[in-house]
This record gives structure tokens, sequence and C-alpha cells, in this order.
């Protein structure tokens, strides 16, 4: 099928323009610094527990982007099963190229600087991450993968993107990188993780704008796809929460209270393109959620 005019000025397409105009190799990240600031951090500050902050920090990013990475062919191959359009094909495709990359960047950032397997990042996968970032995440998109009926398929495909884009992406990682980009660049340390956080945040930032415009067009053609929406949100909220908390430490290395505050943020950008702002007791129900975190 071809690229129709009206796709070729999309937005949709626009996002894959820029994503080709903003390539970037993880390969080309300097590290030197890096293991230094490491070995620094290991001697100097045992009592805080910076290391096993950072390690568990990594973990999540590493263990995430190989989700996303695995899991992101489903609502690819979706899309014209679906008659959503070559434009939201394009920007699919492009980034899953991106998630590639940024699992490679974790990978070698584990071998070159942490010095560790990136599989022994298993090990820090508590049940809430292991259930929003990898298990729930893996269900629904298998889901859409088997399934064949167009109409049960775009139902699926704005439940998937609600829990990729909207959960996952928005929610969690953007606000986790946001959240350590702050808390290294305010001690000057790991400037390889810094730039590498840098330019993933710019790729994440497309991502979000993806699943922000996919879920405002298809609920407004269809506002009975509302509640799944609100659904998916409110299932993975304590998985979230339980996420975040798990950085609460006695000497915290990233501003947890700022975490939570980006992850509200998100979660209202996602309701107000769903046309749900007007609904008072889920915002008033997720703020009392975060009150007891
Ligand atoms: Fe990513
Ligand atoms: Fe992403």
């Amino acid at each position: 099928m071809p690229l129709l005019a009206t796709e070729a000025e999309s937005s949709y397409f626009q996002l894959f323009v820029k994503a080709k105009r903003l390539h970037w190799d993880p390969a080309t990240i300097d590290l030197t610094r890096d293991r230094d600031d490491w070995a620094m951090i290991r001697r100097d500050h045992a009592a805080e527990q910076f290391e096993e902050q950072i390690l568990r920090l990594c973990s999540l990013f590493y263990q995430g982007e190989e989700s996303v990475t695995k899991t992101l062919a489903p609502l690819l191959s979706a899309v014209p099963r679906a008659g959503l359009g070559l434009d939201k094909e394009l920007h699919l495709a492009a980034q899953l190229y991106e998630e590639a990359k940024h699992f490679d960047f974790f990978q070698r950032y584990f071998t070159d600087v942490l010095e560790q397997d990136g599989a022994a990042s298993q090990a820090w996968m508590q049940p809430a991450p292991q259930a929003v970032l990898v298990d729930d995440l893996d269900a629904v998109t298998d889901r859409l993968r088997r399934e064949d009926d167009p109409e049960a398929l775009r139902a699926g495909f704005v439940e998937a993107v609600t829990h990729y884009m909207g959960v996952v992406e928005a929610m969690l990682a953007r606000t986790g990188y946001v959240g350590v980009s702050d808390a290294l660049s305010a001690r000057g340390w790991l400037p390889g993780l810094q730039e590498g956080f840098r330019l993933i945040r710019r790729d994440e930032g497309r991502h979000v704008a993806f699943g922000i415009r996919c879920i405002a067009e298809m609920t407004a053609a269809r506002p009975d796809y509302r509640p799944l929406v609100q659904a998916t949100f409110e299932r993975q909220l304590p998985n979230v929460l339980g996420t975040i908390a798990a950085f609460d430490y006695p000497t915290p290395l990233v501003d947890i209270m700022k975490l939570q505050q980006f992850a509200i943020g998100a979660y209202t950008q996602f309701m107000a393109a769903a046309g749900l702002t007007d609904d008072a007791d889920a915002l008033a129900a997720l703020r009392a959620e975060l009150d007891e975190v």
C-alpha cells in the first residue's frame, strides 16, 4: 500500500523524519571517565549505598529496554492488519531500531563500566517492575499478535499503546531518565551515562508523543475505547508506584517526590489525550495512592 498524501504530512510521519535526522550510535559514547567515577563511587560512597542504587537503576533500564525491544513487533504488525496507516508503521519501524539501540547502550555499559554481565540485572527485578515492564507488557502485546478480528485488533492496539507508551515509556522510562539525569548531573558523575540518558530521553519523547497522538485520535473516533485506557492505567498503577518506591533509600540518589510528580504528569497527559481529564475521581485516587507510598 502506498503512503497517502495525508499520511506523508501527518504528525506520525514527521516523528519518523525526525528519528532519521537525530540518529546516534551507542558505540561512540566515551565511557572512559565513567570507569574512574564508578571506582570512586564504590570506594568513597559505600555508606550511602550509591553503588547499589546505580546498579538497581541501570538494571531496570536494561531489563526495560530489552523488554520493549522484544514486544514492539506485535504493535508494528498490528498497524497494517487493523488498517491504521503506513505513517504509523514507519514511525514504529524507527522506534524498534531505537529501542534496540537503547538496549545496546545498557549492554555495553554493564560490560564496559559496571564490569558485569547484563543478565545479572535480573537479580534486581522485584515483582512490581517485573510485572509492569516485562510480564504484563509481554501478555498485552502477545494477545495483539494472536488477534485476527480487525475490530478486536484495534481495541487491543489501544490497550497495548496505553501500556507500552503510556505506562512503561511515559510513566516509568522517561520519568526515570529525567530523575537519574538530574541526580548525576548535580554531582557531575558518570558523564557517559548522562550522555546516553540524554540521547535516549530524546528518542523516548518521540515514542511518548506517538502514543499520545494514537490515543487522542483513536478515542476521539471511538469514545468506547476510553474505559480501556483508564482500566490499563489503573491496573498498572500499583506496579508503577512499587517500582518507584524501591529507590527510596535512607540517602536516596534520586528525588522520589520528583519521580512521582513526573509519573503523575505523564498519566494526566494521557488522560487528557483520551478525553478523560474531567474524571476528577481518577486523579484524586491516583494522588491518594501516591500519598501512601
Ligand atoms: Fe527505549
Ligand atoms: Fe521508547
